[in-house]
């Protein structure tokens, strides 16, 4: 009999009834330290207190509008956003896949408005994780994502992470963008090296293509920078955000330049939630920490702690860990077992952490997590790690 939750998951028998910061407490009462964050969600932790008072304060007052009405709680969070990025506008959504949706849909308008509507395509890589909707696994188009879901949203073209000569093969006279993570999340932790965004962007510019940057995953000051293309020193057209920018309730946001939208009028886009009062009064509410230069400061510096810890825990153990990589706290663990089978060991030595492609664990705690509660994440990873090993 299908249960009753429709069984998409394999989920671990763990019932978490309560968070404090970074730590998940099971209903027996165990304290489990969290490095999954709900995959790179609660960037300040569970239950941290601003947020709480920002999420309590607004249902005594008002939950939803729609977006008939203006909502100003939502233009305050686009404000934020527009002055601390790249972006002219923002439109809200409710995750991440649905900002992907509005990302193709704004960068096929944008052409079809600019007389060229046959500049539907746009060039995604292997590897990558857009979310679940019809554009989303069109995106990343890997078999595991579309098989049996067909006919799959045309238009993508796929070429290899690193393949500069297939990417510029793959460019014709219909290709209208080119979409891709900063940091490779789900594929397995892989970052786009500095100067290949910085390579990607000249293209685009060089054969008029909008670049669209899909930073669900990693922005929302996850690598040390509010968002992860900074560290390049470029900018997008498009930007996808989603997961970090509510710290656990759902939002999302697409970010775009004033030209890149500009195909976007009044009736071309909605969504009854996007943006309600609820939820942006939590995003400004992570809004206003993320971006405070002292709090990015502490996540650099944690970074740092992180991965040396991280290089130590990995040479103490040649037979389970094959390398650490990543950027500040997007930390993946290049494994020689099973991911799982480390996710599980970590598990009965009360540390949460989530697998992805490429052999690899990810580790995404909260940003605001100690010096303390690292140094015993890495012990409890070593315990994890040392009974693999006897296993
Ligand atoms: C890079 C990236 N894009 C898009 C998504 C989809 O986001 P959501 O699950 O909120 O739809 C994810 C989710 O893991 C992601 O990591």
């Amino acid at each position: 009999m299908i249960p009753s939750v429709l069984p998409t998951y394999s989920r671990a028998p763990l019932h978490f009834v309560k968070g404090e910061g970074s730590w998940l407490i099971e209903e027996d009462g165990r304290r489990f330290l969290d490095l999954g964050s709900g995959i790179a969600v609660n960037v300040l932790g569970h239950a941290h207190p601003a947020l709480v008072a920002a999420l309590t304060g607004q249902a005594n007052a008002l939950w939803h509008v729609s977006n008939l009405y203006e909502i100003p709680q939502q233009q305050a969070l686009a404000d934020k956003l527009v002055a601390a990025s790249f972006a002219d506008t923002v439109f809200f959504t409710n995750s991440g896949t649905e900002a992907c949706e509005l990302a193709v849909k704004m960068a096929r308008k944008y052409w079809y408005e600019k007389g060229h509507p046959e500049k539907t395509g746009i060039i995604a890589f292997n590897g990558s994780f857009h979310g679940r909707s019809s554009a989303g696994i069109a995106a990343a188009g890997s078999e595991k994502m579309v098989k049996g879901f067909g006919p799959i949203l045309p238009g993508f073209t796929h070429v290899d992470w690193g393949d500069h000569d297939g990417l510029e093969a793959a460019i014709d006279d219909t290709t209208g963008a080119i979409l891709i993570e900063p940091i490779q999340g789900e594929g397995g932790i892989r970052p786009l090296p500095d100067q290949c965004l910085r390579g990607l962007r000249a293209l685009c510019d060089e054969r008029g293509l909008l670049l669209i940057l899909d930073e669900v995953q990693c922005g929302m000051g996850r690598t040390g920078k509010l968002f992860a293309h900074e560290w390049a020193g470029v900018t997008p057209d498009i930007m996808m955000v989603a997961k970090g920018i509510g710290g656990g309730f759902p939002l999302g946001a697409v970010l775009a330049t004033e030209e890149a939208a500009s195909g976007m009028t009044v009736g071309t886009h909605g969504s009854t939630y996007g943006g309600n009062p609820l939820a942006c009064a939590v995003g400004n509410a992570v809004m206003d920490h993320v971006t405070d230069p002292d709090f990015l400061e502490t996540v650099n510096r944690n970074a740092g702690l992180l991965r040396q810890k991280l290089e130590g825990l990995v040479a103490a153990h040649p037979e389970v860990f094959e390398g650490v990589r990543g950027t500040g706290l997007m930390i993946g663990l290049k494994v020689r077992v099973a991911p799982a089978d480390l996710v599980r060991a970590g598990y009965d030595a009360l540390v949460i952490t989530v697998p992805a492609a490429d052999n690899v664990v990810r580790l995404l705690p909260a940003l605001n997590i100690t010096g303390d509660e690292i140094a015993e994440a890495v012990n409890r990873l070593d315990a994890a790690a040392t009974a693999l090993k006897g296993a």
